[in-house]
């Protein structure tokens, strides 16, 4: 069973993603009386129509979660196109807690899947608060950040965005870290194919995106968060081993330790299988600790 733990909309999304890909039976467990209940009949009958023979279930108890071999949380507040992803730090460190505590008492074996913001600071609590080992818990982000870039180099070049491949490193939020010299079209070098200044205008409104979506529609993007949360459930339902950045506990990989940030990771059924370290530049580099230390910033003012 994989259980979703919000079902605002982003949460919505990635039951829906789920639902199609028919990956394992869901629980979708909120606070709001009625909403996963609603929900989880919706979106049966989305599955009755598909041809998809999994159950679906919403609940208002934590215990309903028991027996889930991944959880999923984006339960918690989103941000107006004002705020930085940091601002919602106190507010949604408690949710966090709360979840976390739930998540170590009744799904003591699951792998957990952050996705509430601000991402690396919300991770690092979920880690610390259930205890679990650090492959267990980890952040969605990259996969979301990174489909931002894709589809700007796609639109630019004129190629399909699926011919695009990069990854990313850093924090989920102002300072992350795109990474042009190991992105190629089809194995071809960017930089080889566009002007550093048009990828460099790229990179900025790729760093924006999430500012200039929630600006438009009114609300946190969630189509996008929901296919790759999806995607990364599969990688450890099916144990594809995918290549994913995610935000995951550091030890010492990439110089730095004590902190959640996103890396390049092999996803499996245990979760974080291995840390993928890139050989960066001193520019890279400059520009990775300068996003560790906006993150560590933030974590110095959580509160255990
Ligand atoms: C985003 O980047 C809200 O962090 C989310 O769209």
């Amino acid at each position: 069973m994989i259980t979703i733990v919000g079902t605002g909309r982003v949460g919505v999304a990635v039951a829906t993603h789920l639902a199609i890909k028919g990956l394992d039976d869901l629980m979708l467990i909120d606070i709001i009386e009625g909403l996963p209940q609603g929900e989880a009949l919706d979106l049966t009958h989305m599955c009755t129509t598909l041809g998809i023979d999994i159950d679906i279930s919403g609940s208002n108890d934590y215990r309903d979660m028991s027996g889930s071999e991944l959880v999923i949380v984006p339960a918690g507040f989103i941000r107006t196109a004002d705020m930085s992803r940091l601002d919602l730090l106190n507010k949604n460190s408690e949710v966090i807690k709360t979840v976390s505590k739930g998540i170590k008492e009744y799904a003591p074996n699951s792998k957990v899947i952050i996705v509430t913001n601000p991402l690396d600071v919300m991770t690092y609590l979920a880690y610390k608060v259930t205890g679990f080992e650090r492959n267990r818990v980890f952040g969605f982000s990259g996969l979301l950040d990174t489909s931002r870039y894709r589809s700007l180099i796609a639109k630019e070049l004129g190629v399909a965005a699926s011919s695009v491949y990069t990854t990313i490193i850093g924090e989920h939020g102002d300072t992350m870290v795109l990474l042009p010299r190991f992105t190629t079209v089809g194995g071809v070098p960017l930089e080889s194919l566009m002007p550093k200044e048009k990828i460099q205008q790229i990179i900025e409104r790729t760093k924006k995106m999430g500012a200039e979506i929630i600006k438009l529609k009114k609300w946190s993007a969630s189509h996008a968060v929901g296919a790759g949360v999806a995607m990364m459930a599969e990688a450890i339902i099916k144990d594809t081993k995918s290549v994913i950045p995610v935000s995951t506990y550091l030890q010492g990989e990439y110089g730095v330790s004590d902190v959640c940030a996103v890396v390049p990771t092999i996803i499996g059924k245990n979760g974080v299988e291995k840390i993928l370290e890139l050989p960066l530049n001193d520019e890279e580099r400059t520009a990775f600790l300068k996003s560790i230390e906006t993150i560590k910033s933030a974590i110095s003012q959580l509160q255990f």
